[in-house]
């Protein structure tokens, strides 16, 4: 079977997906805003006509079933949301690639279903706290973690009655009694670039923390204060923001580490006024887990030193402390295998970035594949993949469902 043309089609269906966004010439689409309705309406067409039934569970989840012999499904997914000014691919790929390998077996009888699922969130972005399609299928996401607001003070539950849907009913979403689930998902990152490799199999996913830092000073007259008397948050948050990333680019010990302050918020925030509060976030990550939470531990220390040298005062909440998971390795083993049958070279990596397999692979063998990424861009428009390397990722996905 020629699969540069259905590699053509996903490619296509991602890019005109990147065009549902919540502003104009970018891609940003966050948990149920408004442009995930047409995400559905898009994606729900192509699983119709695929032969899927199609659903949304109560957390905005679009599942696609696809009827089997047995009644245990497989479920193939990722997520639909985006981080602001995404790119075409991260998430979105691996629920068009699932949908499209099963347009490719409609027509051989399938031993088992394959239930397509295009999770609502992934990236945290909306509400600080990432995975809640993938909590609500492991039965985690409970009426507590609803109560979490965004910026304009909507909690959770509320983005859900808004999209439509009844919180009440996340309970219903979970599954149980899967065979397990496969993730396709570009690497995001320039290590299969570097190798020369279109693909490989993911053996873990590393574990992460995602904590707010708020630094409080004094607001005042920034005309009027002389340097000496000022509790300016903003610098403050800055020196840290500094050491956090030295800390980082020093521990050598321990490869693969990152920490990250993606985002600032200073208020009041005006050029006339000496900064008496910011929230800063800090994303760390590490495969080991014990590694992880001792840079956590070594960075909130020193944001309490540089405060207190400061007259500041700091806050720390912890928004995500999930562990390093590993893949199931007989189900990495059968995607490996197919890569082999497929004619292309083993090869295993971790995954640094967070994945929905991190949620499910506690509750079901879960396995990865990883897309070579371009320049080894991701969270930035310039994200894309090669038609080639989609036709492979199609052609090992094909082999590892025949064979399952
Ligand atoms: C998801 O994109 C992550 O932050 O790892
Ligand atoms: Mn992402
Ligand atoms: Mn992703």
């Amino acid at each position: 079977m020629d699969l540069l043309p259905v590699a053509q089609k996903v490619i296509e269906c991602c890019r005109s997906l990147a065009l549902c966004s919540e502003e104009p010439g970018a891609t940003t689409r966050r948990f149920l805003t408004p442009p995930m309705h047409d995400v559905h309406a898009q994606l729900r067409a192509w699983m119709e006509r695929a032969g899927m039934r199609v659903t949304i569970d109560a957390a905005g989840n679009l599942r696609g079933f696809y009827t089997g012999e047995s009644t245990t499904p497989l479920l193939i997914g990722s997520h639909l949301d985006t981080v602001p000014h995404a790119g075409a691919f991260d998430g979105v790929l691996g629920v068009v690639m699932g949908i499209a390998l099963v347009e490719c077996l409609k027509k051989r009888p399938l031993r088992f279903p394959i239930e397509v699922v295009g999770f609502s969130e992934e990236e945290g972005v909306r509400f600080g706290v990432p995975f809640i399609g993938s909590r609500a299928l492991a039965g985690s996401l409970g009426p507590e973690a609803l109560e979490a607001r965004d910026a304009e003070g909507t909690s959770i539950a509320g983005a859900i009655r808004a999209f439509g849907l009844h919180a009440s009913e996340i309970p219903a979403a979970r599954v149980s009694g899967v065979l397990g689930y496969l993730e396709f998902h570009i690497e995001q990152g320039p290590v299969l670039e570097s190798l020369g490799l279109p693909l490989a199999v993911v053996e873990k996913v590393a574990g992460q923390s995602r904590l707010d830092f708020v630094f409080e000073g004094q607001a005042n007259h920034a005309g009027t204060t002389p340097m000496p008397f000022r509790r300016d948050a903003l610098a403050g948050a800055a020196e840290w923001v500094i050491s956090v990333e030295s800390s980082a680019a020093e521990s050598a010990t321990s490869a693969g580490f990152v920490a990250t302050v993606g985002q600032l918020d200073v208020a009041p925030g005006a050029s006339n006024v000496i900064p008496g509060s910011v929230r800063a976030t800090l994303d760390v990550r590490h495969a080991d887990d014990t590694v992880r939470h001792h840079a956590v531990a070594q960075l909130t220390d020193r944001a309490k030193a540089i405060a207190a040298r400061r007259g500041l005062r700091v806050f720390v909440h912890t928004q995500l402390d999930h562990a390093a998971v590993a893949m199931d390795w007989q189900l990495t083993e059968k995607l490996e295998h197919s890569l082999a049958a497929t004619g292309l070279r083993r090869h295993r990596m971790p995954s640094g970035a967070g994945h929905d397999a991190m949620i499910l692979a506690p509750l079901m063998p879960a396995a990865m594949l990883f897309l070579r990424s371009p320049g080894g861009i991701s969270h930035h428009p310039n994200e894309t993949v090669l038609l080639e390397d989609v036709a492979a990722a199609l052609a090992v996905g094909l082999h590892f469902l025949e064979g399952f």
